[in-house]
C-alpha cells in the first residue's frame, strides 16, 4: 500500500504511513499564476494499492483531488482509495428549496469516477456516501475524543441539538457518564437559539460534543444556555473545525484549550488524531 497526501492532509497522511509501515508521498501541488492547480506525483510507478488522503474542503483541495486521482490512476495504481478526512458539500445532501442542485451527490458522483473504495470520518449525512458504486465506510470520531476526555473530569456529555445525540451518547457510554442533549433552532446562516437546559447542569462540568464547528454560533448559544444553567465549566470538542470568520478566536479568546477538535482539518486546536481510527480501518480486508 502506497499513502498519497494531498495538501490538505499532509501531516495526517504521514501518521497514517507511519501507523501502516508503508510508503508516503507528498503531492507535490502548486498554483498556476492564475490560480489553476498543479500537482505532480514525483515517483516512477505506483503499481500498488493507493490511499489518496485529502479533503474535498474548500473547492480547490476538491479540484486537487479529482487531479489526484487522475495521476495515481495513470502511474498504475491498482486500486483507489480515498480517505477524505472532511468531506465538504455533505450538508446540501438534499433539494431543500426549487431549483437547487444535490450538492452532496454531485460532488460524489465525480469523485466516484475514479476509486474503488471510500472511507470518510463523521461526515454531517451518512446516507449520501450511498451515492459512490465502490464500497465506502463513514468512520466515528467518537471513540477518540471519549478517550481524550476520559482523564479530564467530566460529568456530563451533550449535543447542541438533537441531530447529534447519537454522537453524545457514543461519547458518554465510552466514558461512562451520562449523556444528553439540548434544543437548537437555527435562526440564520450564524445564528441560533439554545432552549435553556433541562437538564441539571448545576455545578457540573459539562462536554459538548458535535461533528464541526463552523461560524461558531451553535458552541456560543450552546455555552452560553449552560453557563446560565449553572455549569461549572464547559469544554467543547468537535470532529471537524472550520472555525470560519475567526469563529475559533471569538470562541476561546486566549484559552484555546476550552475547544479541541480532530485532525481532519489541521489547524491550531486539532489535537485529537484520527490516525488509528483510518489506519485500522486500511487494514480491513475488501
Ligand atoms: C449542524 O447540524 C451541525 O451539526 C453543526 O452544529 C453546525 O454546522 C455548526 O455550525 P456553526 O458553528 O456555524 O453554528
Amino acid at each position: 500500500m502506497i499513502i498519497v497526501g494531498g495538501s490538505s492532509s499532509r501531516d495526517l497522511a504521514k501518521d497514517l504511513s507511519n501507523a501502516l509501515g508503508c510508503r508516503y508521498i507528498q503531492a507535490a501541488t502548486t498554483r498556476f499564476p492564475d490560480g489553476e492547480c498543479y500537482t505532480r506525483i514525483d515517483i516512477e510507478s505506483l503499481n500498488d494499492d493507493v490511499v489518496i488522503v485529502q479533503n474535498t474542503y474548500p473547492d480547490s483541495n476538491l479540484i486537487e483531488m479529482f487531479l489526484l486521482q487522475d495521476a495515481v490512476k495513470k502511474m498504475g495504481a491498482e486500486r483507489v482509495t480515498l480517505v477524505i478526512p472532511y468531506f465538504g458539500y455533505a450538508r446540501q445532501d438534499r433539494v431543500f428549496k426549487p431549483g437547487e442542485p444535490e450538492s452532496a451527490k454531485v460532488m460524489i458522483k465525480h469523485l466516484g469516477m475514479m476509486c474503488d473504495r471510500v472511507f470518510t470520518v463523521d461526515i454531517h449525512k451518512e446516507s449520501v456516501l450511498d451515492y459512490f458504486d465502490c464500497p465506502h465506510e463513514d468512520l466515528k470520531a467518537a471513540p477518540v475524543i471519549a478517550d481524550h476526555f476520559m482523564p479530564k473530569n467530566i460529568d456530563l456529555v451533550l449535543s447542541p441539538d438533537l441531530g447529534a445525540k447519537d454522537r453524545a451518547r457514543a461519547v458518554g457510554e465510552r466514558m461512562g457518564i451520562p449523556y444528553d442533549y439540548l434544543d437548537k433552532v437555527r435562526l440564520s446562516g450564524s445564528d441560533v437559539r439554545i432552549s435553556p437546559a433541562q437538564m441539571d447542569c448545576k455545578g457540573k462540568n459539562i462536554l459538548i460534543v458535535d461533528d464541526m464547528i463552523s461560524t461558531g454560533g451553535t458552541i456560543v448559544a450552546a455555552k452560553q444556555a449552560l453557563m446560565e444553567a449553572g455549569a461549572k465549566s464547559v469544554s467543547v470538542a468537535c470532529t471537524h473545525g472550520l472555525f470560519v470568520n475567526n469563529a475559533l478566536e471569538r470562541l476561546t479568546g486566549n484559552a484555546l484549550e476550552s475547544v479541541l477538535c480532530c485532525n481532519t482539518l489541521e489547524n491550531q486546536v486539532s489535537h485529537i488524531s484520527v490516525a488509528g481510527i483510518i489506519s485500522d480501518a486500511l487494514k480491513k480486508k475488501w
